[in-house]
């Protein structure tokens, strides 16, 4: 029940009506019954810097900042985390009495999503298909936790763009065309683009590469055409609800400062998919 009390939790986004955070974290702040409610914010670009001031404004306690606001609203912030600086995105907020600092919980939630699965990452061979803003975090996941990145991307200038960024945490290189020559080096090939959303888009990669022994990873949700090519050829086929999953749980622990329900977030959200 909303009271005098209640914290606010946002997500501000454009377009905001297809997200399924404000089911997850309702349900799980629910269950550990504390007074908070997550609310949609349906937030235009020339508005981002009207609606950050507004969490200071009213109150708001954190919010989620997606699509396409993540690197633009950095400059709005009192304080980044390292991380999210290293990044350069920033999709989590808290606001710590008027102080607004900014989170990046996407690569912690990829390598959680992989390590949930026992899917190692420290000196294995990752192939990352796209370069934008979630590329970003999931190649500074790999190279954190020790894993190698061969990055491919339809603009080749922004996947060079990542190399430069992270180059000096480990092995990055950029390939301009995929072929069995690429594929053949890897254990997992990642695809963040944003492909396989439509059901007319084009696959990200020709399933024709694609081994058993590949691990195969998407990160776009709930289930894309090449995942279900990936699991006829028997890769082992890891889908991006695990990384949504897990951005979540370590969202929710920074806004809360608890342990988050995860369980109960994932049971959430596997209810909210098959609806
Ligand atoms: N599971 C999760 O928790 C999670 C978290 C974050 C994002 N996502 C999903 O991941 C996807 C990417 O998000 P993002 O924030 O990185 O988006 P973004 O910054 O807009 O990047 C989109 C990427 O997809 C590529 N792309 C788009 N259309 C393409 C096409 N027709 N052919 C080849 N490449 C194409 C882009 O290539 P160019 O650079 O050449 O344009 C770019 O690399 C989205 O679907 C998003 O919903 C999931």
């Amino acid at each position: 029940m909303i009271t005098g009390k209640t914290k606010i939790i946002g997500i501000f986004a454009d377009p905001v009506e297809h997200t399924l955070s404000p089911s997850i974290h309702n349900e799980a702040f629910q269950y550990l019954g504390l007074n908070y409610c997550y609310v949609p914010f349906h937030v235009k670009k020339e508005y981002l810097k009207d609606a950050i001031f507004a969490i200071k404004a009213l109150n708001i306690k954190g919010v989620n900042i997606t699509v396409p606001h993540k690197e633009a609203v950095i400059k709005y912030l009192d304080e980044v985390s390292d991380e999210a600086k290293y990044i350069g995105a920033v999709n989590t907020i808290l606001n710590n009495e008027e102080t607004l600092k900014g989170f990046n919980t996407d690569a912690k939630g990829f390598v959680l999503s992989l390590k949930n699965e026992k899917i190692l990452i420290k000196d294995k061979i990752f192939l990352v298909l796209g370069a934008g803003g979630a590329a970003k975090a999931i190649v500074y996941g790999i190279l954190k936790e020790g894993g190698r990145v061969y990055i491919y991307n339809r603009t080749l200038a922004k996947a060079m763009a990542i190399k430069e960024r992270f180059s000096n945490l480990g092995f990055i290189e950029v390939v301009s065309i995929i072929d069995k020559s690429v594929t053949e080096k890897v254990q997992t090939i990642v695809n963040a683009t944003s492909l396989g959303l439509k059901k007319d888009d084009p696959m990200p990669l020709s399933p024709e590469l694609l081994k058993s022994e590949h691990v195969y990873c998407d990160i776009v949700y709930p289930e894309t055409h090449l995942m279900k090519e990936a699991e006829k050829i028997g890769c082992k086929v890891i889908g991006g609800t695990g990384m949504l999953l897990w951005q979540a749980v370590a969202a929710f622990e920074i806004w809360t400062g608890l342990q988050a329900p995860v369980e109960i977030m994932k049971k959430t959200l596997n209810k909210v998919l098959t609806k």
